[in-house]
């Protein structure tokens, strides 16, 4: 099975400005009461710095890096920058940059690669369309993905997947439990036959609409290892309890 503890991760996107940081004060309280899970908070760049210095507990993340080390990218940020600011992980291959803004996985691969080797963790995002999904290729559509998106190499404990279905992002529309555990399992399969007994150590999140009131169900099946949470990150109201959902899983 691996030894791997519940990792609960809130994406906070393109919301957040100084005083929404007393949130995650808040919610870092609740997580130094969860033993056994790990809890991260990834707000827009501006403000990684501000909260790695006032919440020095909770470990704060980027949601983007580039690839490349540095150099002419306007607008763009680095491994060593996120580093620099108090990061000590990043999100990458989100499916709102992937369809928005056209990254392949050959890029997401890229930007993974470039985050574990400046001494980040990194979070690999996939997740199929409905069109997908409702042509029954998402099993395939996600495993290619995992494959073509993940490190030549890389450091199990530093690596997680974020499987998150898009028509579940933002949408209240979560997957079925049944999909999620065959979708998780397929990933984990993939990772068994490409990195053996280190694949088990890998943790598998799911996302796509994941609130207080599903957490516990959707955490308690097999390799869901946790939860990258966008919406339901904004407030320790609403995060708190998917944290306390992790926790009350053993
Ligand atoms: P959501 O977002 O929880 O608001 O659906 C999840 C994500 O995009 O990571």
């Amino acid at each position: 099975m691996g030894d791997r503890r519940k990792y609960i991760v809130g994406n906070w996107k393109m919301n957040g400005v100084a005083d929404t940081i007393d949130e995650a004060t808040a919610i870092a309280r609740h997580a130094t009461d969860a033993p056994g899970v790990d809890v991260a908070l990834c707000p827009p760049a501006t403000l990684v710095e501000r909260m790695a210095r006032r919440v020095p507990t909770l470990a704060v993340g980027g949601q983007d890096c580039h690839e490349c080390e540095s150099g002419a990218y306007t607008g763009s940020i680095s491994v060593a920058m996120l580093v620099d600011a108090g990061a000590r992980l990043v999100i990458v291959g989100h499916s709102e940059r992937r369809e928005g803004l056209g990254e392949s996985d050959s890029l997401v691969r890229a930007k993974a690669e470039r985050a574990l080797a400046g001494g980040l963790s990194v979070i690999v995002c996939v997740g199929e369309s409905k069109r997908i999904r409702d042509a029954g290729d998402a099993e395939r559509h996600v495993t290619a993905q995992v494959a073509a998106s993940l490190p030549e190499d890389f450091d199990p404990a530093r690596l997680a997947i974020a499987y998150e279905p898009i028509w579940a992002i933002g949408t209240g529309d979560v997957a079925k439990v049944s999909d999620v555990a065959a979708m998780h399992a397929a990933i984990r399969d993939m990772l068994r036959d490409r990195a053996g007994a280190e694949a088990a150590s890998v943790r598998i999140l799911y996302g796509g609409s994941v609130t207080g009131d599903n957490a516990a169900e959707l955490l308690a099946v097999a390799d869901v290892d946790g939860a990258l949470v966008g919406g339901a990150s904004l407030t320790a109201a609403k995060f708190v309890p998917i944290v306390e959902a992790a926790a009350a899983i053993e």
